[in-house]
């Protein structure tokens, strides 16, 4: 799978929202979606930084995305409601959703976590994720074959001194989706999850502010796996948490 060599049109007809696609791995994401033909749906918190990626993708010449801007900290039901109805109305349907957005939060003794930044770490890496699945359920469940991937770490089935609430949210990520894998089971919709190792981003820098990032994969290096998992040669697998390195 880290050797998946995608077809140049394996996404073509496809539509994929991606969360957190402003940024860091997000970001590399939706342009190679873009490149390999699908439509893709920025979905991110700074209007800035999605503009930047659209206008990326209108370079490639291909289907053109659309900007979906919601901080996914303050959403609420109604906002992914009319969401999910937006894409219904717009696209007919939606073939892959990826949850990449996370916060780190802070990093340090479990008896130090702050209240406000739990509450913060599980609304945008778990509570979130819950609402829009939720949402957007009926709506992929309009595609031929659709792809729900979730993204989880290295201290997402292996917990760690002091990384307290996101090690916790990714542990109930794995979770949501083992049991999303199992309810669907024999149905039209996958779900897996996705561990992209360590990868020189924003995210990585604010956790490792000392390491020689030079050492590091590009979010470009670790692509294949996620192409893999979105496209159709992927159709049987589901309920698997798989590494991109
Ligand atoms: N990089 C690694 O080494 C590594 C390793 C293991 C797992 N991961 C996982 O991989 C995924 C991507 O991480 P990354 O390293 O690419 O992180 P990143 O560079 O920090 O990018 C995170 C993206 O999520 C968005 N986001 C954060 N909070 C949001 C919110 N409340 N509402 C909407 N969007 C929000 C950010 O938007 P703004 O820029 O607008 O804030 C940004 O586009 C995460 O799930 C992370 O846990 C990363």
């Amino acid at each position: 799978m880290k050797e998946y060599q995608a077809k140049t049109d394996c996404l073509a007809d496809k539509t994929i929202l991606i969360t957190g696609a402003g940024d860091g791995i997000g970001k590399t994401l939706a342009l190679q979606c873009a490149q390999f033909g699908a439509t893709v749906i920025l979905l991110g918190k700074t209007v800035k930084k999605l503009e930047a990626v659209y206008d990326q993708i209108e370079e490639i010449g291909k289907q053109q995305a659309s900007i979906l801007p919601l901080d996914l900290n303050g959403a609420t039901e109604s906002h992914y409601d009319d969401l999910a109805d937006t894409i219904k109305r717009e696209y007919g349907k939606l073939d892959a959703l990826v949850h990449n957005a996370s916060q780190l939060g802070v990093l340090g003794p479990f008896a130090q976590i702050e209240k406000s930044t739990w509450d913060d770490v599980i609304q945008t890496n778990l509570t979130a994720q819950f609402m829009l699945t939720k949402a957007l359920i009926p709506v992929l469940s309009l595609a031929k074959h659709a792809s729900t991937l979730f993204t989880t770490s290295s201290v997402g089935n292996q917990g760690r001194a002091y990384w307290g609430a996101y090690s916790i949210s990714k542990f109930a990520t794995e979770g949501m989706m083992q049991t999303l894998a199992d309810e669907f089971e024999n149905s039209t919709l996958r779900f897996n999850a996705i561990n992209p190792g360590a990868t020189r981003t924003g995210m990585r820098a604010n956790a490792f502010p000392a390491e020689n990032t030079a050492l590091l994969k590009m979010p470009a290096d670790i692509m294949p796996a996620y192409l893999y998992l979105l496209s159709d040669d992927s159709i049987n697998v589901t309920g698997q948490r798989i590494n991109a390195q």
